[in-house]
């Protein structure tokens, strides 16, 4: 594996690397050599230009809405990227559209192999059918059963393996190299960070003065997308992640400047990772404005805000960006702020649950 961006920088700036302020709003003129190295792995904007142009025959432009309710709740102008309404029910499907329109034949008559809680399964089995190329998908036991059956429906093959992501993603990283399939991993692959960026594409085109954009993690490709956009284009656009309180590896990572592992407990399948991730850490460590962490009362209880205030149906990691609003905001008081609405697979099981935990 590559030494790490912030390990090469830490020697390039010969001391400790710190997450000092300064660090995360340096812009693209300041990097030094040693840092331009890791920008070839890197997306940029262009990439995600070229990326929207691929793609834009299999998605759909989301509609980004204003929704008043949710002004007087968080007393600021709040608007909703809907990928909840994106094909396949998230934003996922962007990346790995992109992703696949550009391997190359060979590696498309290999078969692909990824590992996944739903969503980006679906999004490379989806991929997968429409550049003729086999795709295996390990999922965790226990997967969201609407999501397992989605990505059986789009072709793929499904694998169980293990009780986490993780372990689904050692078994699919294994496999891959023993059977000789390409491994796609759902967050270390700029061509999956560059599709899923075009949506902030969207958000900053419509809304070019937007002051905050709050955007759930869970490997963090859809967050680096939104810091590469929002960066390129106005440096004042404050991007925020969120994670699950019980799923905090991101953030730790992200908090502390290296890869931590945490332990996993949410049921956001979204935001269900146990470990942060190394190219999404470089770009996030270098971009991400801040970090918040939301509690699983907080995301139940979002789900619901949404079905009421904004009539959409949302899963737990999608409703995750409304749940960081309500916590922070004081801080978001008058502001321009967008919620991303990643993704509406909730399972029947899970949206009961939390509709029969809330008073009437
Ligand atoms: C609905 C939803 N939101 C957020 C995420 C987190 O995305 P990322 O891994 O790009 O951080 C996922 C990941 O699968 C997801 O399915």
């Amino acid at each position: 594996m590559p030494e790490s961006y912030q390990g090469r920088r830490r020697k390039a700036k010969g001391g400790d690397f710190r997450m000092d302020p300064e660090w995360r709003t340096l812009d693209f003129a300041t990097i030094t050599d040693v840092e331009s190295e890791l920008m070839t792995e890197r997306p940029t904007l262009q990439d995600v230009y070229e990326a929207r142009r691929r793609i834009a025959p299999y998605v759909v432009r989301t509609p980004l809405h204003r929704y008043l309710s949710l002004d007087e709740l968080l007393e600021a102008e709040v608007y909703v990227k809907h990928e909840n309404h994106q094909r396949l029910g998230a934003f996922k499907v962007r990346g790995g559209v992109n992703l696949l329109s550009q391997m190359s034949d060979e590696d498309k008559s290999r078969g692909v192999i990824s590992a996944s809680t739903g969503n980006h399964g679906q999004s490379i089995a989806y991929a997968g059918s429409l550049f003729g190329a086999k795709a295996i998908i390990a999922v965790p036991e226990g997967a969201n059963p609407g999501k397992v059956d989605a990505i059986r429906g789009l072709g793929a093959q499904v694998l169980f393996h293990g009780h986490a992501y993780e372990d689904s993603r050692k078994h699919a990283e294994r496999l891959g190299k023993k059977e000789g399939y390409r491994y796609i991993d759902a967050a270390n692959e700029p061509m999956l960070i560059a599709g899923v960026a075009t949506y902030s594409l969207e958000i900053v085109e419509e809304l070019p003065d937007v002051d905050v954009i709050i955007v759930p993690v869970g490997g963090g490709s859809g967050a680096c997308g939104a810091c590469i956009v929002s960066k390129a284009v106005n440096p004042s656009i404050q991007v925020i992640g969120v994670q699950a309180e019980k799923a905090p590896a991101a953030y730790r990572s992200w908090k502390e400047g290296r890869i931590v592992e945490a332990p996993m407990e949410t049921s956001a399948e979204g935001l269900a990772t146990r470990m942060g991730y190394e190219l999404a850490q470089d770009i996030l460590g270098q971009l991400l404005d801040d970090f918040v962490l939301v509690s699983e009362d907080g995301m139940d209880q979002a789900v619901v805000l949404h079905l009421e205030k904004t009539h959409n149906l949302m899963e737990h990691a999608g409703a995750a960006s409304l749940a960081a609003a309500v916590k922070i905001k004081e801080r978001l008081r008058g502001k321009k702020v967008v919620l991303v609405a990643s993704g509406g697979n909730i399972s029947l099981t899970h949206l009961r649950d939390v509709l029969d935990q809330t008073p009437t």
